[in-house]
């Protein structure tokens, strides 16, 4: 497709500490080689200015994610982080509605579609994550629960077209080991193009939806070639550069 693949990796609660420096180094020459992929990691919050010094030192155009944001601009919300706060910390992306979030945290579609408006507000990217439970493909229910997943927010990225992204992340797929098959994920994916499709078509040829769950560089290929996966959110293998290096790789 004309879309630029885009990989993203999630390192979800590792590499805090001074781990995030060389990683987010060895990210940054990964991407150097295969420049017509669209790079973006995702640290903790606490490792996003160090992981942006050193993307800064090293030149690197690769982008810099939240996990998570909160919806307001600022307030008496103890412990929570603004779209403000993630600009001045270096980053420009965020990850939004992550399964974890909505399993762990009762993140609701009502929430997600909150974060997803502030942060396009915010100038900052959202990559706003669905994805149906083992029991509910179990029940037939998968493009269902996508369909509303990514409804709840449709109108809101609508506003941008291809400022924000989607992934779609099967559940059952996450850190199990188990991905998707490329064509049960581009079964899915191209729903969710038909559906961006029915907001617009500008939108829909402009929103990259990345697939996720147990994305490894083995893997990665098959899926990549799919006509409506435009690249990958990668947690596990994100965590190692020269394994995410392959991803990338396999996105050129
Ligand atoms: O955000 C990333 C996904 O949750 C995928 O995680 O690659 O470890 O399965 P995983």
């Amino acid at each position: 497709s004309a879309r630029r693949p885009l990989i993203a990796g999630n390192w979800k609660m590792n590499v805090g500490g001074p781990e995030a420096m060389p990683l987010a180094a060895g990210v940054a020459r990964a991407a150097k080689e295969f420049s017509r992929v669209e790079v973006v990691v995702a640290p903790p919050y606490t490792a996003l200015a160090a992981a942006a010094h050193e993307l800064a030192e090293a030149k690197s155009e690769v982008g810099l994610a939240a996990q998570n944001m909160h919806p307001e601009v600022s307030g008496a919300f103890t412990g929570e982080i603004s779209a403000g706060m993630l600009r001045d910390s270096g980053a420009s992306w965020v990850i939004v509605g992550h399964s974890e979030r909505r399993q762990l945290f009762g993140e609701t579609d009502e929430m997600v579609t909150r974060k997803v408006a502030a942060a396009i507000a915010a100038e900052i990217r959202p990559i706003a994550c669905v994805g149906e439970t083992l029991e509910e493909r179990e029940a037939g229910q998968t493009l269902a629960v996508v369909e509303r997943q990514v409804r709840a927010f449709l109108d809101e990225l609508a506003k941008a077209p291809g400022f924000g992204v989607v992934a779609y992340e099967p559940v059952w797929a996450i850190g199990t080991g188990k991905v998707a098959s490329p064509a049960d994920a581009q079964e899915v994916h191209a729903m969710i193009r038909g559906l961006l499709a029915r907001a617009s078509i500008g939108l829909a040829s402009a929103t990259r939806v990345l697939y996720g769950g147990s994305v490894k560089a083995d893997n990665a290929v098959g899926l990549l070639e799919q006509a409506d996966i435009d690249g990958a959110l990668v947690g596990g293998a994100s965590l190692d550069a020269a394994g995410f290096r392959k991803i990338i790789e396999a996105a050129h």
